[in-house]
């Protein structure tokens, strides 16, 4: 085989494997997004985390969720937030886990930011715990919250929990 012609065999096999990776990528982008997303948010436990009359304005409340080792917060803002739950749409909740390493962040009542001690990552508990600073690189899982009968329910997570390659293994989860 030639020089060029080797090339060429070259050039295609790299295209070629491009656009097997490409086919790859969109069909897990697929599988990973829909279907077993849908099924994993059915298998998620319902818990109750707070009645609405017992939660202050500003004022974080932990709380295990979906399994018994995965810690999250849950606040009120006090307004409308996106994402928000309960008559004012201000009730939001994120796992508490650094996106960065894991450590424990630590919710600011100042700052209105969840805070991470370790390499100091900052979270915007008002913008989807969007970063406002650090080496963090994706926000905060979001808790889904549901409001019923006067109590804050959690129902599912968006967003993979640090340290899991599935938020609902390896543990126990929750039981309400
Ligand atoms: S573990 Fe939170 S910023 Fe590094």
């Amino acid at each position: 085989m030639s020089a060029t012609s080797e090339g060429q065999s070259s050039r295609l096999s790299r295209r070629q494997l491009l656009a097997a990776g490409a086919a790859a990528t969109a069909g897990a982008a697929v599988g990973i997004d829909t279907e077993p997303a849908a099924a994993a948010q059915r298998s998620y436990p319902r818990l109750r985390v707070a009645s609405l009359k017992g939660l202050r304005v500003n004022r974080p409340v932990s709380f295990m969720y979906p399994l018994k080792d995965q810690p999250n917060a849950l606040v009120d803002m006090g307004h409308k937030v996106p994402g928000g739950v309960g008559p004012k749409r201000s009730i939001v909740a994120f796992s508490t886990l650094c996106q960065h390493m894991g450590c424990p962040v630590v919710y600011s009542r100042s700052l209105r930011e969840f805070v991470c001690p370790c390499h100091q990552s900052r979270y915007d508990a008002e913008r989807l715990s969007s970063i406002v600073q650090g080496v963090a690189t994706r926000a905060l899982p979001r808790v889904l919250l549901q409001v019923r009968n006067g109590a804050v329910y959690a129902v599912g997570v968006d967003g993979l929990i640090y340290g899991y390659r599935t938020n609902l293994a390896p543990g126990r989860k929750v039981t309400s």
